[in-house]
């Protein structure tokens, strides 16, 4: 049954670190997914900073998830996630972010924040279910006057 599934929809992504030749496809998929997408040059400068952890999800040569971060000291922030439009609903982001998590924990980050539209419910479910918890609310952080709600998980 495995290989039966397996063979209908395909190997799962391979998860590595994207580094600033990534910046075309990310900066793609990052248009695909927000309202407001990052240009090419703003991704590159994201990924030659040595500040910020990114990774990457590929299925066979295509791009078809990204998450980025900044650590400072023993804290990090998640910058941006997503994966590709034809293949959410899968399960794809939650390996992504547990991938991510591991390695923002071995380069030392004890704590991980992020912000989240409160009404993003593919998102809200994925943080949750990765042990993030509601740490503030931010009223009308967002341009059409949704609220973020800032989450925080603990790596230790
Ligand atoms: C948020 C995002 C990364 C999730 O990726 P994904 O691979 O599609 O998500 P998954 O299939 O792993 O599902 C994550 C959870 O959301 C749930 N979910 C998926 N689609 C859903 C939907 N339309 N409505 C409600 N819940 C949904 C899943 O059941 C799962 O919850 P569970 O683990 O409790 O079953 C993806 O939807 C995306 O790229 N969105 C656009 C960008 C974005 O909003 N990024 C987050 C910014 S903070």
């Amino acid at each position: 049954m495995t290989i039966v599934w397996r063979f209908l929809t395909g190997a799962p992504p391979s998860l590595s670190a994207a580094g600033p030749r990534d910046a075309p496809a990310i900066a793609r998929l990052h248009g695909q997914s927000f309202g407001r997408g990052w240009g090419e040059d703003e991704v590159y400068r994201l990924l030659i900073d040595r500040a910020v952890i990114a990774h990457r999800a590929m299925s066979r040569r295509t791009l078809v998830g990204f998450i980025m971060s900044r650590l400072a000291a023993d804290e990090a922030e998640i910058l941006s996630v997503a994966i590709a439009p034809a293949r959410r609903g899968r399960g794809l982001s939650r390996p992504l972010l547990d991938h991510h998590l591991r390695s923002l924990a071995g380069l030392g980050a004890r704590a991980v924040f992020l912000e989240v539209d409160e009404h993003n419910a593919p998102a809200c479910r994925l943080y949750e279910g990765a042990g993030f918890h509601q740490a503030g609310r931010r009223q009308g952080y967002y341009a059409d006057g949704a609220t973020a709600l800032v989450l925080r998980r603990d790596l230790v």
